[in-house]
């Protein structure tokens, strides 16, 4: 099967209507917690790159917005166990409101990493906002503290989540190959 015949045979799990009723929903809760307090939003490069933009212009407090680039998977579909920081943020975050933007929290390692990484960096606080959460995966503590749908095992592609660095671009969360 070419890349385009494996596009066309994505089974539409989200649709792209649902995504952006759930990021709505996500940003109005987020704007009532944070009170109109200065949030600094960070994007994890580069699976959270739709979700983040779309989240950014649906919150209404001051924001200020940065970039942290890591990489677990190579190119297949299981974690690795094994983070890799690819780019790293501007600005300091100390004494900052911070919220991190992914795509996914599968086994959790990448998101203990993340955490890890920047409380080091004294936050005066850090949530974690994930497009997705595969609760049955989960191999540590860390876990989202606001997520927009919670999915099963299986493995999706679409609206920045990858397969191989395709599918990107994909307006919905489809499921490869069905
Ligand atoms: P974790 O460390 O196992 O939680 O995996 C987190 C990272 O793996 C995410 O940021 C994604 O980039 C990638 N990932 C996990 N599950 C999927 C999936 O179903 N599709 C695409 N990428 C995934
Ligand atoms: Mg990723």
């Amino acid at each position: 099967m070419n890349e385009s015949q494996k596009l066309q045979s994505t089974k539409v799990l989200i649709s792209a209507e649902k995504l952006r009723e759930r990021v709505v929903e996500l940003a109005s809760q987020i704007n009532q917690d944070y009170h109109g307090r200065e949030v600094t939003a960070i994007c994890i490069l580069k699976g959270g790159v739709v979700f983040f933009s779309d989240m950014i212009r649906s919150m209404d407090m001051p924001l200020k917005c940065e970039f942290l680039g890591v990489s677990s998977y190579g190119g297949g579909t299981t974690s690795s166990g094994e983070v890799k920081l690819t780019h790293d943020t501007n600005e300091p975050i100390e004494n900052k409101h911070v919220i991190v933007f992914e795509d996914i929290v599968d086994s959790g390692l990448t998101l203990s990493y993340i955490i890890k990484l920047l409380e080091a960096r004294k936050p005066a606080s850090l949530k974690i906002c994930s497009l997705l959460f595969k609760p049955e995966s989960l191999k540590t503590d860390a876990h989202p503290d606001y997520y927009g749908f919670a999915i099963g095992g299986e493995f999706v592609v679409g609206y920045g989540l990858d397969y191989a660095g395709l599918y990107r671009g994909l307006p919905h969360i489809g499921v490869l190959g069905v």
